[in-house]
C-alpha cells in the first residue's frame, strides 16, 4: 500500500511535467486579401507572451455583408518544403456555425471559438476579430507528430476566393512518453 502511494506520488508530478513539456505554438501568420473592396486586414500579427505561448491577433474588416462562405482548409507538414498532411477540408461556414457537424472542424473550432467574434450565424459584416488566440495542446484529442505545420485557409465568398489566412505552427511531442 505504502509502495503504491509512493509510485503514485512519483508518477503524478512527472505526468504533470510531461504535459507541460509539449510545445504547441504558432510561428508565423500571414493574411492576404484577394479583393480589397471586400476584405481588409487591419491586423494579422503574432505576439510572443512567453517562450512557449504566442498569441494571434487578427482584425478583418468586411466591407460588404457575407451571406455565403466556403472555408477551404489544408493542413501541411514540413518535409523538404510543406507537403499536404492528413487533411484537406472544404465546408460551408454558414452551415457549420449552425450545425457544427464535422469532427476535425470541431477540433479547430474548440481551440478557437473563445477568441473570436465569428461565433454567430451568417451574415458577417464589418470588423471580425481574433483576439489573443493561442494553441493549447490539452484541447487536442490526440497528440500529433513532432514537426512544423502550416494551416492554410482560403475564404470563399460568392464562389470566389476573397482572402487567405495561413498560420504556421510547431508541435513538439512529449518525448519522454514514447
Ligand atoms: C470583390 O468584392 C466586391 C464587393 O463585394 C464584389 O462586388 C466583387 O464581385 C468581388 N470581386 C471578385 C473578383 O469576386
Ligand atoms: C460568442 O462569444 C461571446 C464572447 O466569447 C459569448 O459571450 C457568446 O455567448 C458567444 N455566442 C455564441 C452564439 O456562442
Amino acid at each position: 500500500m505504502k509502495r503504491l502511494l509512493i509510485i503514485w506520488m512519483l508518477a503524478h508530478p512527472l505526468q504533470h511535467y510531461q504535459c507541460s513539456a509539449v510545445i504547441f505554438k504558432m510561428t508565423n501568420a500571414v493574411c492576404e486579401s484577394y479583393n480589397k473592396t471586400w476584405v481588409e486586414f487591419g491586423l494579422c500579427r503574432l505576439r510572443a507572451v512567453s517562450r512557449n505561448k504566442v498569441c494571434l491577433n487578427v482584425d478583418a474588416n468586411l466591407l460588404y455583408p457575407v451571406h455565403d462562405v466556403i472555408v477551404k482548409a489544408r493542413l501541411l507538414k514540413r518535409a523538404n518544403g510543406y507537403k499536404p498532411w492528413l487533411y484537406s477540408v472544404s465546408f460551408d461556414g454558414c452551415q457549420f456555425i449552425r450545425r457544427r457537424n464535422n469532427a476535425l472542424i470541431r477540433i479547430v473550432w474548440e481551440l478557437f471559438k473563445e477568441y473570436s467574434t465569428i461565433n454567430h450565424t451568417c451574415p458577417y459584416v464589418g470588423l471580425q476579430q481574433v483576439k489573443n488566440f493561442y494553441l493549447r495542446s490539452e484541447k487536442l484529442p490526440t497528440p500529433i507528430p513532432t514537426g512544423e505545420y502550416l494551416l492554410m485557409i482560403d475564404w470563399v465568398f460568392n464562389k470566389k476566393p476573397q482572402a487567405a489566412t495561413n498560420v504556421y505552427f510547431t508541435f513538439v511531442e512529449d518525448l519522454k512518453d514514447s
